[in-house]
C-alpha cells in the first residue's frame, strides 16, 4: 500500500479535500500519514481506521519516507520544502493544490476529465510532481472540453465573476460581516414596503463609502459592490488571475507549440464559494448549437448543458444552485450577433471541487489504482 503524507488538511481546501475522500473511501487504499506545521505528536483525524500520530511537515526526513505527498497547506510552505526534499534524492509523487509549481516544465497541471493523456503521458515519462490548476481555468475547460476535444476554439474570453472562498476563508467571514453591516444600515425600514427606497439606499451607501466599514481582508466593499481586479499586477495590464487563464489552459491542454489565445477580466462578487464566467468563444467554423451543445454534454460525466431559456438559467446556472456539488452546468449558448461563428457561453462551478480538491483526488486515485 502506498504510504501518502497529508500536508494543509484542516485549511479549506484541505477539509473538503478530507471529506471527498472519506465519501469516497479512498482512505482504505492508501496508508495515509498526516503532518502539521504546528501540532507535530497530536492524534490525527479521523479517516474511518487508525492513524498515526501527527508528523512534522517541516521534516524532509520524515516527508522523504512517503511514496506520495498531497499538499493543501499553501504556496509558502511548497516553497521552503520541495526543493530541499527534491535535492535530498526524494523519488516520490507530489500532489499540490499552490500555485507554486504550475508552469514549471517539470509539472503537469491536473484535470484528468480533460487532460488525463498528458498526465498519462507524463507519467510515463517520469513525472513526478503534479498541480491542480487555477479554479476559474479549472472550471472553465470542465465546462467546455468537448468543443476543446473536437478543436473548434480559435480563441475565447472568459470573464469571470469569482466568489470569496478563491480569496480564503477569512475572506468568506469578511463577505458576511459585510453582508451584515449593510442589512444592519437599512434597519427595520425594510420591514416596510411603503417607505421610501431611496431613503434606505441612502443611509446603505453612506454605510458602503464610510470608514467603519467592515473591509480589513478584501481592503474594499464587496458585498453591495463588486471588485474587478484578482491578484497582482502584470506588465501586461492583465491581472495575475487573467494572465493564468492563458498560459495554464495551453499547459493543461499540453498546447504549448500551438496556444490558443485566451483573455479576459477577472471580477470578485458577492458569491460564497461558486465562480462564474461569461465565455466568449471564437469558432474555428460556423457549427450548429445543436451540435455543439450534443459536443459538451458528452465531454464528461459532470458538464450539464443548461437550455437557453430564463426560469433554466436562472435556477441551475447560479453559484446558489452548484455550491457544494460536482456539476458544472453550462448555458446561456447561442450565436452572437458577430456570426454564426461567435459563440457565447455561461458556467459555474464550486471553487472548492473541481476549482481546487477534486483534481487531486482524482490524481491520487490514478497514482495508487
Ligand atoms: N485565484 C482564485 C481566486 C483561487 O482568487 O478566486 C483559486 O485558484
Amino acid at each position: 500500500m502506498h504510504k501518502v503524507g497529508f500536508v494543509g488538511w484542516r485549511g479549506m481546501v484541505g477539509s473538503v479535500l478530507m471529506d471527498r475522500m472519506r465519501r469516497e473511501h479512498d482512505f482504505a487504499d492508501i496508508e495515509p500519514v498526516f503532518f502539521s506545521t504546528s501540532q507535530t505528536g497530536r492524534p490525527g483525524p479521523d479517516v474511518g481506521k487508525p492513524v498515526a500520530e501527527l508528523r512534522d511537515a517541516h521534516s524532509i526526513d520524515a516527508l522523504a519516507e512517503m511514496d506520495i505527498i498531497v499538499t493543501c497547506q499553501g504556496g509558502d510552505y511548497t516553497g521552503a520544502v520541495y526543493d530541499d526534499l527534491r535535492r535530498a534524492g526524494w523519488r516520490g509523487y507530489w500532489i499540490d493544490a499552490a500555485s507554486t509549481l504550475r508552469m514549471a516544465d517539470d509539472s503537469i497541471i491536473v484535470l484528468d476529465p480533460v487532460n488525463d493523456g498528458v498526465i498519462r503521458q507524463g507519467l510515463h515519462d517520469g513525472v513526478r510532481t503534479f498541480v491542480g490548476g487555477n479554479c476559474t481555468v479549472s472550471l472553465m475547460l470542465m465546462a467546455i472540453g468537448g468543443l476543446l476535444e473536437h478543436d473548434l476554439v480559435e480563441w475565447i474570453s472568459p470573464m469571470t465573476y469569482q466568489a470569496a472562498s478563491g480569496s480564503g476563508a477569512q475572506h468568506m467571514r469578511e463577505l458576511l460581516r459585510q453582508m451584515g453591516y449593510l442589512h444592519h444600515a437599512a434597519g427595520s425600514r425594510l420591514d416596510d414596503p411603503s417607505g421610501a427606497i431611496l431613503d434606505i439606499d441612502r443611509d446603505v451607501s453612506m454605510a458602503l463609502q464610510g470608514a467603519d466599514y467592515p473591509a480589513d481582508h478584501f481592503g474594499v466593499p464587496l458585498a453591495g459592490s463588486l471588485i474587478p481586479w484578482i491578484d497582482q499586477a502584470m506588465s501586461s495590464g492583465q491581472s495575475r488571475e487573467e494572465w493564468k487563464a492563458g498560459v495554464e489552459t495551453n499547459k493543461i491542454l499540453g498546447r504549448h507549440a500551438n496556444p490558443l489565445p485566451i483573455d479576459g477580466l477577472c471580477v470578485r462578487v458577492g458569491a460564497m464559494r461558486s465562480h462564474a464566467q461569461a465565455l466568449t468563444i471564437k469558432l474555428r467554423r460556423d457549427v450548429p448549437l445543436a451540435d455543439i451543445e450534443a459536443m459538451l454534454g458528452e465531454a464528461n460525466d459532470w458538464v450539464e448543458v443548461v437550455p437557453n431559456e430564463p426560469a433554466a438559467s436562472q435556477r441551475q446556472l447560479t453559484p446558489a444552485a452548484v455550491s457544494g456539488g460536482l456539476d458544472i452546468p453550462v448555458g446561456r449558448l447561442r450565436k452572437l450577433a458577430m456570426g454564426d461563428d461567435y459563440l457565447s457561453a455561461f458556467t459555474v462551478g464550486d471553487q472548492l471541487l473541481w476549482g481546487a480538491a477534486e483534481p487531486l483526488r482524482r490524481m491520487l486515485r490514478l497514482l495508487v489504482a
